[in-house]
């Protein structure tokens, strides 16, 4: 088979919020990329079968299965991707690299170090016969998050200072709101940590190029009992109803909430500069809102994913009179991702960095390279999340974070 036709059945697990962002992606970046594989929605996984049957047809899969066993074991599946909450991320990624898979797995990597140390094991085992793996960090593909990292690169902020970073939501502010997985160690890990402090750590480390060496937290939980969902999990009762996916509703008895609700830690990167991260889901009228700010010796840049097709770039290397924060639409053909897309000036939205993320995928697994985050990368943010946790419950002493490339057995 030439790498034309080279087709990559895919199977995905978990068909609720993610399942359906990453399907819309499998189903369009053959169609806006020319790439050397093409993807095909082959199957999905979900427990119940009903759910699941109606699932495949909205979502556009051939077919269904209620076994992740049998969709990693299948010989007719060539990547298995994993869109189900953390504590099934570890079993299905590990079974489906022994099988021999592509493996795509959502962040974070996992639930603890442990976990992760094993898939980036594997994942390094598995990569010696082609065998490729990424973890879901998205925001990556952002294009103007990936044009930041261009102009750190080529070395338009000069020596990196600072990096100020925000993840803010605000969907658990209501005490009603029911004890979903989200809020639930044992499903998710961590709470806003995890969630959605995991993406600002790999964004701003992949950004800067720099590594996170130590930190010192506070982490809260400001609503310590919650009502029982009715259904199982989710991230807002409204997102979807249905039982296997999200909670439909509160029912009268209550549970503990064993997860953060907020993490806040100052950090230093191996490069030398200061960091600073917050990751709430009790900043009120914060809906997905995500800031980060670097300044350099020669310039800064600023991200907002509300503004997610704009950069602010402050040049210091111009004549005073001229100096200022500029506004960059980052909607060339020459910005990271655009080409295949709109004319200049025509936005991108949220979907599009699921599109990129498959457009990058696609592409190592045909022409055997790289693909990042690997699960490397990602257990170097889950080395940084444990840390964090550590450093919180030690009333915030400093906390040292181990380097992924020691603490992966390649
Ligand atoms: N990249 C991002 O921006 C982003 C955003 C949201 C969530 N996530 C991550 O994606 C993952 C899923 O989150 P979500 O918001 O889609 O959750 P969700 O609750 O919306 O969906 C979870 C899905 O997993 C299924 N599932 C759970 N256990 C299963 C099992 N054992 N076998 C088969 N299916 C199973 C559920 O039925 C449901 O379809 C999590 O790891 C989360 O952190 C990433």
């Amino acid at each position: 088979m030439s790498t034309t036709d080279m087709q990559l059945r895919v199977g995905m697990v978990g068909y609720a919020f993610m399942g359906a962002a990453h399907s819309q992606a499998w189903r369009t970046v053959n169609r806006v990329y020319d790439l050397p594989a093409r993807a095909r929605m082959a199957l999905i996984c979900g427990r119940d079968a009903g759910n699941v049957a109606e699932a495949a047809d909205r979502l556009g899969w051939d077919a269904y299965t209620t076994d992740w066993r049998d969709l990693v074991s299948r010989d007719d599946i060539d990547v298995v991707d994993v869109c189900t909450p953390g504590d099934s991320h570890a079993e299905i990624a590990l079974a489906a690299l022994a099988a021999g898979k592509h493996v795509l797995c959502e962040k974070p990597l996992a639930n603890t170090v442990e976990e992760a140390r094993a898939m980036a094991a594997a994942a390094a085992t598995a990569r010696a016969s082609g065998v490729r793996s990424m973890c879901g960090f998205n925001y990556r593909r952002v294009p103007a998050v990936a044009m930041m990292r261009r102009l750190v690169a080529d070395g338009r902020l000069g020596v990196i200072r600072h990096v100020r970073a925000a993840y803010l939501q605000d969907w658990i502010v209501d005490p009603q709101f029911p004890l979903v997985w989200r809020l639930q160690k044992d499903r998710a890990g961590s709470g806003a940590l995890g969630d959605i402090g995991a993406h600002i750590i790999d964004l701003t480390q992949y950004v800067t190029g720099q590594r996170i060496t130590g930190v010192s937290a506070v982490t809260e939980t400001f609503v310590k009992e919650r009502p029982l969902p009715a259904g199982s999990s989710g991230l807002a009762a409204t997102v979807d109803g249905s039982v296997d996916g999200h909670a439909d509703g509160a029912g009268p008895a209550t549970g503990p909430v064993t997860v953060d609700d907020a993490a806040l830690f100052v950090a230093r990167l191996d490069g030398g500069a200061l960091a600073t991260y917050e990751a709430s889901r009790f900043a009120t009228g914060r809906k997905n809102a995500l800031r980060v700010e670097i300044n350099g010796s020669l310039g800064s840049v600023v991200f907002d994913l509300e503004r997610l097709n704009e950069l602010e770039f402050y040049d210091a290397t111009l004549p005073t009179a001229e100096q200022g924060f500029s506004r960059i639409l980052v909607t060339e053909g020459d910005h990271p991702y655009m080409s295949a897309w709109w004319p200049p000036g025509h936005i991108i939205g949220y979907e599009h960095s699921f599109t990129h993320q498959m457009r990058d995928f696609i592409e190592a697994i045909a022409t055997g390279t790289d693909s990042e985050p690997s699960f490397a990368d990602a257990l170097q943010v889950q080395l940084v999340l444990d840390a964090v946790v550590r450093s919180a419950e030690l009333g915030s002493s400093w906390t040292d974070v181990e380097p992924a490339l020691t603490a992966v057995a390649v």
